[in-house]
């Protein structure tokens, strides 16, 4: 590839991550600002900057069962400090239920239903009142999962926001279909 073909290659990508950022900044404005916050199956930390540049002060807890995601969290430090990373089963986290703000990105819903079925009902009891709880996938088929069961939890609300309010979704279709709820 010319040095053209690569600088061009490069623009894309930096272009498609900022697609996909402008996309998640349009959910987490609809999200309380959080003094402490958690990403349950958080990977890599992909998206510690935009975290940090919507959430300047939080506390940020990135939990994950793979030791790669640790390794990627800790070289992608990117959002600075008060991010910390846990690695743990977010069916049974072990973290202490004060947090403003979850989000549970692209959880592999379909792949491991009963995890995650448990994960999100451990999310809502992570909540602290008036806390909220962010979901979102890449398929229409998890969403609706996940509706069905957060629906049935009675501390939940729906919290509702205007999908055409939110940016476009970019070509890698990340957070595509999201849904928020707020704790009583
Ligand atoms: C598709 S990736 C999404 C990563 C990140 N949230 C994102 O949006 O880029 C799903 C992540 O969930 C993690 N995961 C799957 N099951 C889990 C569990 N029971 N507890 C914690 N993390 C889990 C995987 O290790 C993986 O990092």
């Amino acid at each position: 590839m010319t040095a053209a073909g690569l600088w061009n290659a490069g623009k894309a990508v930096l272009l498609r991550d900022e697609t996909d950022a402008a996309r998640l900044r349009s959910l987490l404005c609809h999200l309380p600002m959080p003094h402490l916050a958690a990403d349950l199956g958080c990977g890599a930390a992909h998206d510690a900057l935009v975290y940090r540049a919507a959430w300047p002060d939080a506390l940020i807890v990135g939990l994950d069962s793979d030791r790669l995601a640790a390794l990627g969290w800790r070289q992608g430090l990117r959002g600075g400090e008060r991010f910390y990373f846990v690695r743990g089963d977010a069916a049974w986290p072990p973290l202490a239920p004060h947090f403003d703000v979850i989000l549970v990105r692209h959880p592999d819903l379909n792949r491991s239903p009963k995890s995650w079925i448990k994960a999100l009902r451990a999310a809502a009891g992570l909540l602290a009142a008036r806390g909220a709880l962010l979901v979102s996938t890449y398929s229409l088929s998890e969403i609706e999962r996940a509706r069905r069961w957060l629906d049935a939890e009675a501390a939940l609300t729906p919290l509702g926001f205007d999908p055409a309010a939110l940016a476009p979704v970019g070509l890698s279709g990340r957070d595509r279909f999201a849904l928020a709820y707020r704790r009583a």
